[in-house]
């Protein structure tokens, strides 16, 4: 493994904050060049600060953030997870939506899908309540890890990623095939539009973030406080008026921001749009 005896440790550190949101502090840096060295090594450099330079200056420099970024990318996800903000969303944000929205189109964006279980749990769920007969209904995923989506469209799972999925969904909506993984039905599959989005880059953001209901969940612990306020600040620029955002259960917006408030649905914790502050698109 390569080191940062020769120095860069912040300069790259920096830039991967700066382009991808993740922020390494000063304690991390050994696991920063345990992800990169193998990636360096494999472009032939011998040091983590010639690889800096690659990354800002090179010509090519597009094609290796995407190996950055799949190497950064930690994708611990499994399906039916934090089921009690989906239950709430389900039950009773959906619900509020169709009686305020008679007729409108119900969209929906899963902002860091990783391997696709989250929205895939919620295509789930709105099917077992019925919604997709009785309502038009568009989900989008994205992941900024290439890698991550590839995989979430081949939609082939480990028993790792079932293990909090009941029994009757695995069987409704997956089957085993000879080796270890299990196939998820192509027609749930299909009712998601899959792209690679990073959520520092606003020009991306916008368009997807157009909607009432944004799952960001579990990707801010890795965020700089800076990163999460930028983030959840664009959010909101585009986001549907009283647009609700699901963020992890130890993840908080707390002091951050005041443009959503913290609303307690059926036990579940959402942030919804603030009421001033907001536009609609
Ligand atoms: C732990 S997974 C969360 C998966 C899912 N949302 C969940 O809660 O189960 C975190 C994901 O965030 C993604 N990620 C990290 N930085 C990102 C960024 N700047 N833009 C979009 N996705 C990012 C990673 O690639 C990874 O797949």
């Amino acid at each position: 493994m390569l080191d940062f005896s020769d120095g860069g440790q912040r300069l790259l550190r920096d830039l991967i904050h700066e382009r991808t949101g993740i922020f390494y502090d000063d304690g991390k840096g050994a696991l920063l060049a345990e992800k990169l060295s193998p990636l360096a090594i494999e472009r032939g450099f011998a040091s983590l600060l010639d690889y800096y330079y690659l990354l800002k200056y090179d010509e090519s420099a597009g094609q290796e953030w995407r190996r950055v970024m799949d190497a950064l990318s930690v994708q611990e996800t499994y399906f039916w997870r934090e089921m009690d903000q989906v239950r709430a969303f389900v039950d009773v944000l959906v619900p509020e939506w169709v009686r305020d929205n008679p007729g409108v189109p119900l969209r929906i964006w899963s902002a860091a899908c990783a391997s696709g279980e989250e929205p895939l749990t919620v295509a789930m769920a709105l099917n077992e309540a019925g919604w997709f007969d009785r309502l038009q209904i568009h989900i989008s995923a994205s992941d900024a890890s290439e890698a991550a989506i590839q995989k979430a469209q081949r939609g082939s799972y480990r028993e790792r990623s079932m293990r909090n999925l009941p029994d009757e969904l695995r069987s409704k909506y997956f089957t085993k095939d000879d080796g270890a993984l299990w196939n998820v039905d192509p027609a749930l599959k299909r009712r998601i539009g899959w792209s690679t989005v990073n959520l520092v880059n606003e020009s991306d953001v916008g368009p997807l973030a157009s909607v009432p209901f944004i799952f960001c969940r579990n990707v801010f612990i890795y965020f700089s406080t800076e990163t999460i306020r930028r983030t959840v600040g664009v959010f909101s620029k585009y986001m549907h008026r009283r647009g609700y955002l699901f963020v992890g259960s130890s993840e908080s917006l707390f002091k951050l921001t005041n443009e959503f408030e913290l609303r307690e649905v059926c036990g579940a914790f959402i942030y919804q749009v603030s009421k001033q502050g907001t536009v609609s698109v």
